[in-house]
């Protein structure tokens, strides 16, 4: 199953290879015209003699950590790799380097604390990975300083039509994309699989300068606080709620007539879908939206409830929705859809 393959697959920002190789394997009979440009984008180009320009984006980096030290015990200091709590930090089993070596993140055991450490987040600059080793020596023999870091969580369904795995954000959207990419349009489709947005958003605006788009749609794995002890007027999205479509966030303002033409959509043809309640992050549209001359945007996201961390939560339900509902607009554009 692509979304297990792409959910476990090692790619911190910076590091996304092993994503590239299975998004390039698994459309090998689709595309016959890929870009991979010195940031490590990789863009499927399905060209066409007429009609806008459309970037459809998800990006293939995943937050992580990165080896910084190794000290006299053989234990690994490391710095984070895009935004992760501290506190989803501790003693979680994580795999390190592409040699995938299996190390536990360490932290003192609770009879070990004084009471007031009890209540206290301790910083990642206290934590270390530890592997086994006794030594820096013998830690050296399998990682150097540089190497990646990434969860040890593998993809597994539960209840109804739910699924758990790390990296949902982005590697649902780019499961979404790959399959979009099946089919064939009448109008010029660059699909774009991008670098570094956990970093700063900085594949997508050298994607998009190359690719110069009339319009993008950025698809995403986004927040998902539906949980007890939050008001409902300040969730940012649902659960099985459908597609999220922002309106604005940090990054973008969302293209009004490509919202509409989403909603209208989505209501003619039953597929649910809301309207993403936080302002709060950003995502590739910032970066695509200011390219060049300005690109109408609007992003469309998974919900995925506890985001960043080592394991999240998502509906197998809004993942085929949301790759319905943009089908959907695709063709539309073929129809004479324009922003
Ligand atoms: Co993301």
């Amino acid at each position: 199953m692509l979304l297990k393959k792409l959910s476990e697959a090692f790619g911190p920002s910076g590091c996304e290879q092993e994503v590239r190789t299975i998004l390039r394997e698994e459309l090998k009979d689709h595309i016959s015209e890929w870009q991979r440009d010195a940031l490590g984008n990789l863009i499927a180009c399905k060209p066409a003699a007429a009609g806008p320009r459309v970037m459809v984006a998800a990006h293939m980096d995943e937050v992580g950590l990165m080896i910084s030290s190794v000290d006299s015990a053989g234990l690994l200091h490391f710095h984070k790799v895009g935004g992760i709590d501290d506190r989803v930090l501790v003693s979680k089993p994580v795999l390190i380097g592409k040699g995938r070596v299996p190390g536990v993140i360490g932290a003192k055991a609770i009879h070990l604390q004084r009471p007031e450490e009890r209540t206290q987040v301790i910083p990642h600059r206290s934590l270390f990975i530890d592997i086994g080793a006794k030594s820096k020596e013998e830690a050296l023999e399998k990682v150097k300083i540089g190497d990646y870091v990434i969860f040890a969580t593998q993809y597994g369904e539960l209840g109804a039509s739910m699924a758990k795995g790390k990296a949902f954000d982005d590697r649902a959207g780019c499961a979404i994309l790959a399959e979009l990419l099946k089919e064939d349009y009448s109008f010029p489709l660059y699909g774009a699989f991008t670098v570094q947005e956990e970093v700063g958003l900085r594949g997508a605006g050298v994607a998009a300068y190359a690719i110069e788009p009339d319009l993008a749609i950025v698809l995403e794995g986004t927040t998902c606080n539906d949980v007890s002890g939050i008001e409902e007027h300040e969730y940012s999205t649902v659960i099985g709620g459908g597609p999220a479509i922002t309106f604005m966030d940090t990054s973008a303002v969302g293209n009004k007539a490509m919202i509409r033409e989403l909603v209208r959509l989505a209501e003619a043809n039953g597929i649910p879908y809301q309207f993403k309640g936080t302002v709060t992050g950003g995502n590739d549209a910032g970066r695509i939206n200011i390219s060049r001359a300005g690109v109408p945007v609007v992003a469309v996201s998974i919900p995925c409830r506890y985001i960043h961390s080592p394991v999240s939560l998502l509906s197998l339900a809004d993942v085929e929705h949301s790759k319905a509902l943009v089908k959907l607009f695709l063709r539309s554009i073929e129809g004479g859809f324009r922003v």
